[in-house]
């Protein structure tokens, strides 16, 4: 059966949490404090920490490195994976430096940037290529996935040259739908409509308290 992508999204949020737990040097937590830090309920922690295999004991809870290493287990690759990037822009460099030395599993491996400036170039520790390599690096380096970070106008055309390529996952955040084969899975970072959203909803909270009070 496929794993739901949410189980997916909270296991890797959770293993955030858990590294900085573990970073703090602390060695067990309960699952109403996962779940208080995740925002989410105890019975749910405990449902996914049987997703990958793990069981915590009423009087210590979980042992933090035993989840941190199963949660692993469960969603890393066995070997590290290669990951590509288009576009080196603000998104996408801020993206090179965040990701620089952070995932040893998930590592970007080549950037591609139609910009001929850009090209040649290494930025955190990574090289940038012309587009017309693409077919090439990505072959090489055994590239499954890819962050796309062009202008809106120019994801369709990015994406349909990377799936062409032989890449199966996207990670988007251009402001527009991508259209993909079933094979290939999609996911939107959308920080506008994430913000208006957080902008709105402060908003009509702000006049619920108002009325109230
Ligand atoms: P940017 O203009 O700084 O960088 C875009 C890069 O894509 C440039 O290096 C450009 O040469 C390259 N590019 C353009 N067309 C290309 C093509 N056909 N093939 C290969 N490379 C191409 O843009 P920025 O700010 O990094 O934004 C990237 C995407 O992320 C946009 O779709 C934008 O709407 C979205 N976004 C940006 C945010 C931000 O804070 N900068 C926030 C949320 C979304």
């Amino acid at each position: 059966m496929m794993t739901p992508e949410r189980t997916v999204g909270r296991l890797s949020l959770y293993r955030r949490l858990l590294v900085a737990m573990r970073n703090r040097g602390t060695k067990s937590v309960f699952s109403h404090e996962l779940a208080s830090a995740a925002g989410v309920t105890a019975a749910q922690v405990r449902r996914d920490m049987m997703v990958v295999g793990c069981s915590g004991s009423p009087a210590k809870g979980y042992d933090v490195r035993e989840l941190i290493e199963h949660i692993g287990l469960f969603l890393d690759s066995s070997e590290p994976e290669s990951v590509g990037l288009v576009g080196v822009g603000n998104i996408g460099r801020a993206m090179m430096a965040y990701f620089e030395g952070r995932r040893p599993k998930l590592k970007m491996v080549a950037a591609f940037d139609s910009d001929p400036s850009k090209v040649n170039r290494v930025v955190h520790g990574c090289r940038c290529y012309a587009m017309e390599d693409m077919a090439r690096v990505v072959a090489e380096r055994g590239i499954q996935v890819a962050m796309v970070a062009v202008p809106a106008e120019s994801a369709q055309e990015v994406a349909d040259v990377l799936v062409r390529c032989g890449v199966r996952g996207l990670l988007n955040f251009a402001p527009m739908a991508l259209r993909v084969p079933e094979h290939v899975y999609v996911e939107d970072i959308d920080v506008t409509t994430s913000l208006e959203k957080v902008a709105f909803f402060a908003r009509s909270r702000r006049a619920n308290k108002v009325s109230v009070s």
